[in-house]
């Protein structure tokens, strides 16, 4: 494959986030670093295969940065300036329709001027795309950040294949409606030949808001248009790339540093791990709340038992992400204050990200994993679990409100918000017969290692370039 960047592709993914990320230091040094999410988690074994361009911004305000060749495609960075970032990204994206999208869980924010930015870097990515794109060439739009861009695109080039894929939930109507731009949205999105989401429960909320367009009818998983297209609407429930977890987690490197990190944990007879974006929609204070109580009725013995929790910095100047970060701060400490001993605690929280190697090893030496999200698009951290862990005696708790409770139905089953129901299914999963255990992680992992990053693309490529 050539290393210098193709001046026309044919195959081009468009996403608010590039792989890497851009980080400058206050003295000016540039490194590039993995990005964080299940969106660039899901993509880049999608794009090492398939090759072509990956449209997107390098997480650095107010600079252009030239075209590059990385891991087998090519990435074309997409500027942002400083309000931008505050407007388009930090507003619109995930003050006014992250909340908005998972049931309100939080109050969205709604400024006119956020709209009017998020319009704007809309066009500037489809502009992009429509400057790289071979005719004729497939191109698939990524994510809540960039619901215009099908439209514009299909304006610009309607010689091109458009799909687009939500990664986060589709809300009912009834929250839904509550936007003031709704409308406008829902026509960005039908610029698609196939729009995407993660359950048909999202899907089917979309259609019911396709249908009360003017001049748009919906039959059975389609919404014909008023230029007389059809769009495919469906479901298609996003993976991971399983196999290449599993590897890593049983090379001889991971083990190595599974036993490291055991033995830094004090050797405890149980771990608990948890593992997510800081973000309000993960039920963080939900679980830590729970395993507290644990610990401190007696029922988790501190000298036995270890929760590892961590956490990845996430939309810092977004003011509910500034709260959630004191909130778990605070609820950390209380607990450990008194749990456990100076020597031990009970509870070991970091607010880091850590290279994909060291999470493998913690999935490895997690007996009990808890993902425990209030709303979740899908939850990759809880199928990398089940690749990445060997051992049968393993449990994973499980959110009804992740998508991924859809496929992973041998979970233990959690409803976050009730906390006694949650302690009682943390004290079931970990005291269960190993048979139990061992015949739910089974059915799990066919799952897992079924349906894989690679059927995902597949599925919905196929159905792309069959339009
Ligand atoms: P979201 O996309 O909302 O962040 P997912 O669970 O779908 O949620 O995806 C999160 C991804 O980020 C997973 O691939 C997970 O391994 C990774 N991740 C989350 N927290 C960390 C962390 N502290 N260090 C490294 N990777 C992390
Ligand atoms: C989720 C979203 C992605 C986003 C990721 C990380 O996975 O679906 O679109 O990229 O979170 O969030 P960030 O705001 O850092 O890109």
């Amino acid at each position: 494959m050539s290393e210098t960047v193709q001046d026309k592709v044919d195959f081009l993914v468009i996403a608010n986030r590039l792989p890497v990320d851009r980080k400058v230091d206050d003295d000016g040094n540039v490194s590039w670093q993995s990005s964080p999410g299940g969106l660039v988690t899901a993509l880049e074994p999608v794009m090492q295969r398939k090759g072509g361009a990956w449209i997107g911004w390098h997480g650095a305000p107010d600079e252009v940065v030239d075209p590059f060749h990385h891991d087998g495609y090519d990435i074309h960075p997409v500027p942002l300036s400083a309000q931008e970032v505050e407007e388009y990204y930090e507003g619109f994206s995930n003050a006014t329709l992250w909340p908005l999208y998972h049931d309100c869980v939080v109050e969205p924010v709604f400024h006119r001027e956020w709209w009017d930015a998020y319009q704007k870097v809309n066009k500037r990515f489809a502009e992009q795309a429509a400057e790289q794109a071979a005719e004729g060439a497939t191109v698939w739009v990524q994510d809540y950040q960039l619901t215009l861009v099908p439209m514009y695109l299909r304006q610009m080039r309607p010689d091109l294949r458009i799909g687009f894929f939500l990664h986060i939930p589709f809300p009912p109507i009834e929250l839904y409606s509550r936007l003031p731009w709704r409308e406008e949205l829902v026509e960005g999105l039908l610029g698609a030949d196939l729009v995407g989401f993660q359950t048909p429960g999202a899907a089917a909320n979309f259609l019911r808001l396709a249908k009360r367009r003017p001049g748009v009818t919906t039959s059975r998983g389609k919404a014909h248009t008023r230029d007389g297209r059809d769009v495919i609407v469906r479901d298609f429930p996003i993976s991971i790339d399983s196999r290449g977890f599993h590897e890593l987690a049983t090379s001889e490197k991971v083990q190595a540093e599974a036993d490291k990190l055991r033995e830094d944990l004090g050797n405890p007879e149980t771990i608990i791990f948890g593992v997510d974006r800081l973000d309000y929609t993960k039920g963080l204070r939900q679980r830590i709340r729970a395993v507290g109580e644990l610990f401190k009725e007696g029922k988790l013995d501190p000298d036995e038992v270890v929760f590892l929790q961590l956490a990845t910095p996430s939309r810092e100047r977004v003011e509910e992400y500034k709260i959630l970060r004191d909130d778990i701060n605070l609820l950390v400490g209380q607990i450990n204050s008194k749990v456990g001993t100076i020597a031990r605690r009970a509870l070991v929280y970091r607010n880091k990200s850590v290279p994909r190697d060291v999470l493998a090893a913690m999935y490895q030496v997690a007996d009990l994993m808890l993902v425990t999200p209030v709303r979740d698009g899908m939850n990759l951290v809880a199928k990398e679990y089940i690749a990445c862990r060997s051992n049968d005696d393993s449990a994973l708790v499980l959110s009804e409100f992740a998508g991924a409770a859809r496929e992973l139905k041998q979970a233990y089953m959690v409803n976050p918000y009730d906390i006694d129901g949650m302690k009682a299914t943390i004290m079931q999963a970990l005291t269960d017969s190993p048979k139990v255990k061992a015949r739910k992680m089974r059915s799990m992992r066919r799952q897992v290692f079924d349906k894989t990053i690679d059927v995902w693309a597949d599925d919905f490529l196929t159905e792309l370039e069959g339009r």
